[in-house]
């Protein structure tokens, strides 16, 4: 076991995991310190949407952003079954994003103009198109988007198919490891102190989700992140209920997963750290996932989770290096999108720690403004 390392990445997360790969596929010496277990939290409960139509609604740089990662997944997911024989079950069968009020079709048909900037291939559906694809929906939805890029994955497993194939190339995973603070000298990082011991390197990334504020306040850096839970369910039905992923909006959407579960999420509660899952969350979104699909009451119960969201002041991530302490990154506060930009995420940070910055991280930095916050 080496005490020394080229980069310690805190956090065993999928951008944790994600990052490692990239670094360690360069031949970068890596340590992943993880407080609990690897995938533990968000990245594990999340329902694995690659939604970056559906999620973004306008142009700028977190859609960039997400339009470049989403891109990457069918790499990803070849690379990393190659490597490891880790299957993320990825699915490309698109997404409906249904209106039921005459309001939110509005919103949606001009959502979809500049959707088509994008992609060519993304349509209206009326009443009877949508059904036509999606014969359970109820007779409330009067349309919807279909955006055919917007596939899934099993998070837990991409976050297991990263941190494996890291391993594969040399990089070490020490979980029950808590990083305390850091080690400064001269301006420049030198390690960190964990709960078993010093760990010397000469590069730190903060990857520590939704608890990366607390720990970089050891830093002298306050970077705004904070909680947001979310809570989901799942169901199984003996045949196919749906065929692909309907989003009604942030806090009701179907994912149906290969092996026939449907996963419905999520609240959004914020300020919290607390995962209980509650019987009034879970009890508002059957509410109106049975609005949506009246059908999924026959469905079989299956289980029920939750998740810490990192969201920011002003919901864009942070990506970029310290502006006191050279050598020290950070990579946090991806809120909804995390799976969605773990392959972009990590490709980034590893072109940072080479000394190439990418003009599209600019909006990211760590010292920005926030303007108006959320
Ligand atoms: P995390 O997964 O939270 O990992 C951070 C890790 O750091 C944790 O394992 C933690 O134990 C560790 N840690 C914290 N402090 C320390 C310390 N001091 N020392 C060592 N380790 C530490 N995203 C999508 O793209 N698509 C979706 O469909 C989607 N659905 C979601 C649904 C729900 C219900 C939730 C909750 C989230 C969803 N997300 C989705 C968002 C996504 O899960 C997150 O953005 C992403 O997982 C964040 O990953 P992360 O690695 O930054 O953080
Ligand atoms: N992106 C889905 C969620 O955060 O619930």
């Amino acid at each position: 076991m080496y005490h020394s390392y080229d980069v310690a990445i805190i956090g065993g997360g999928i951008n944790g995991a994600s990052i490692a790969y990239q670094l360690s596929k360069r031949g970068k010496k890596v340590i992943i310190l993880e407080k609990e277990r690897l995938a533990c939290q968000a990245s594990s409960a999340a329902a694995g949407m690659l939604a970056a139509q559906a999620e973004i609604e306008q142009d700028g740089p977190l859609f960039q952003l997400a339009i470049k990662s989403q891109a990457m997944f069918p790499e990803v997911s070849n690379e990393l079954f190659d490597l490891t024989g880790i299957d993320i079950e990825f699915v490309q069968k698109g997404m409906l994003k249904v209106a039921e009020t005459e309001e939110i079709a509005f919103e949606l048909k001009k959502q979809t103009i500049f959707q088509k900037n994008w992609d060519s291939n993304i349509q209206w559906l009326d009443s009877k198109e949508i059904r036509e694809m999606e014969p359970a929906l109820s007779p409330r939805v009067s349309g919807g988007i279909f955006l055919p890029n917007d596939g899934h994955v099993l998070s837990g497993k991409l976050t297991q198919g990263f941190a494996k194939a890291a391993n594969h190339y040399g990089a070490e995973i020490r979980e029950n490891t808590e990083v305390l603070s850091f080690l400064f000298e001269k301006g420049q990082v030198k390690g960190v102190k964990t709960t078993n011991g010093v760990i010397h390197c000469e590069q730190v990334i903060v990857a520590t989700g939704a608890w990366a504020r607390k720990l970089m306040m050891e830093s002298g850096l306050n970077i705004h992140v904070f909680p947001v839970k979310g809570e989901c369910f799942s169901v199984k039905t003996d045949e196919a209920l749906i065929n692909r992923t309907i989003f009604s909006d942030k806090r009701c959407y179907l994912v149906p997963k290969r092996n026939g579960e449907i996963y419905i999420g999520a609240t959004m509660i914020e300020d919290t750290f607390d995962r209980t899952v509650t019987l009034g969350g879970i009890a508002t979104l059957i509410e109106r996932v049975v609005q949506l699909v009246p059908q999924i009451k026959d469905a079989e119960w299956e289980r029920v989770w939750s998740g810490i969201r990192p969201q920011t002041g002003d919901g864009l991530p942070y990506i970029g290096e310290h502006p006191e302490w050279k050598g020290l990154f950070v990579a946090a506060g991806h809120f909804r999108n995390g799976i969605l930009l773990s392959p972009i995420t990590g490709k980034l940070v590893a072109d940072l720690l080479d000394g190439k910055q990418d003009s599209l991280l600019s909006a990211f930095q760590l010292e920005r403004k926030i303007e108006k916050a959320l």
